[in-house]
């Protein structure tokens, strides 16, 4: 059998991690600005990680729902604490496409309507709902297109209304900052006037901080840069540091009623240990002040090279940062890997995304800098 061809790939074979550089098959060290897509949140093979997860797969890796597992509990409180929604209630998944959908299905179950306004340039998953609520028709099959869906404008705070004012608004789903939309940051007027009409007219406000949460943005939630609180919250990426877990954080206006959502896999006791030591290295090392602190440093530095060197805007919130250029960034992106040895991301063709493990320092932020800067000069 032969892998089914879905991803460009680059010619590089990972094979090991360690903080914030990644290995080659050949023994070269790359440094990591792209934590394999946001999801190294603590770091490759942290010690605390590496133990947390090698003693709970000794002990029991699975256990079915139908039973107590106080590591889901144990997860519950802590991440209500560090999270700041102490009264909010947990539901575990695998994926973030898992949560998005999970999400969407409870505001449906809640005020029994099916209409879903969304965000231009927005991406949610790629299962069922979340998918059709992305704003790319060439990933949204003819199965998945028959929910309703309204896609406004970012910021556009009268379209906004204007759609949720016919009243039959399921829900309005945003992400905290959009990612593969090219790092496009709400404003704060924006959110508290969704937040606003969405209270106004019984529609669920569905913030997805699937990769801007976790600390990303120096903040545990982006939107708590903004001062608003949604009425569900979708995690997934950095949430268990590669093992695959989603969540969705509910209000407590929510009645959980049994048989609506259920998961064999979601929550289970591997994944609860890895998510724990996720936060335990998160509070232990003050991973959301270091986020913001050296997504500072880069983003001021970054900056300051905007309008030279083909480089057209650079935006960003602690470490979720991109940086367009006026024409295509491959030939860049690829330089960097391979003559660089660096890991970045991309939004379309003209962006470079930066979503570094939360752990980076200054001393890694000046060397990519050093490294950027060497292949822009090459250009
Ligand atoms: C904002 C956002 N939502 C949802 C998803 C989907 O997550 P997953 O690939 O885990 O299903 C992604 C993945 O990139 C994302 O960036």
């Amino acid at each position: 059998m032969k892998l089914f061809d879905v991803y460009p790939l680059f010619d590089v074979n990972i094979v090991k991690g360690k903080g914030c550089r990644t290995y080659d098959d050949k023994g070269n060290e790359y440094l990591d600005l792209y934590g394999g897509h946001a999801v190294i949140s603590v770091g490759h093979a942290h010690p605390h990680y590496v133990e947390a997860v090698s003693t709970q797969v000794a002990q029991l890796g699975f256990y079915s729902n139908s039973v107590i597992n106080t590591l889901q509990q144990d997860l519950a409180k802590k991440l209500g604490e560090i999270c700041g929604y102490p009264d909010y209630q947990l539901f575990l998944i695998n994926s973030g496409a898992e949560a998005n959908e999970n999400a969407l299905k409870l505001s449906s179950f809640f005020n029994g309507r099916r209409k879903i306004v969304a965000v231009q340039k927005a991406f949610h998953g790629r299962t069922s709902a979340a998918v059709r609520v992305t704003d790319n028709p060439k990933i949204i099959a003819p199965i998945n297109d028959n929910l309703p869906v309204e896609y406004v404008p970012l910021n556009d705070i009268e379209a906004m209304k204007k759609s949720l004012s016919s009243g039959d608004v399921c829900a309005l789903i945003m992400e905290g900052v959009q990612g593969v939309g090219g790092i496009q940051i709400s404003t704060k007027e924006y959110l508290s006037a969704v937040r606003e009409e969405c209270s106004k007219h019984n529609t669920v406000f569905i913030m997805d901080e699937i990769q801007s949460g976790y600390g990303r943005t120096g903040k545990f939630f982006a939107h708590q840069h903004f001062g608003v609180s949604p009425d569900i919250i979708t995690v997934a990426k950095g949430i268990a540091n590669g093992f695959p877990m989603g969540g969705v954080l509910i209000s407590p206006k929510f009645t959980p009623v049994y048989g609506q959502l259920g998961t064999t896999f979601g929550g289970n006791h591997l994944a609860c240990a890895a998510a724990l030591a996720v936060l335990d290295i998160i509070k232990e090392e003050k991973l959301v002040e270091n986020a913001a602190k050296v997504g500072g440093f880069l983003l001021s530095e970054l900056k300051k090279m905007q309008g030279t060197k083909g480089i057209k805007e650079v935006r960003g919130l602690g470490l979720m940062i991109g940086i367009e250029f006026e024409e295509s960034a491959k030939e860049i992106r690829r330089q960097l890997l391979f003559d660089e040895k660096v890991f970045t991301g991309a939004s379309g063709e003209k962006v470079i995304r930066l979503l570094p493990p939360l752990c980076l320092s200054i001393e890694d932020a000046k060397l990519f800098l050093e490294r950027f800067s060497s292949v822009l000069n090459k250009a």
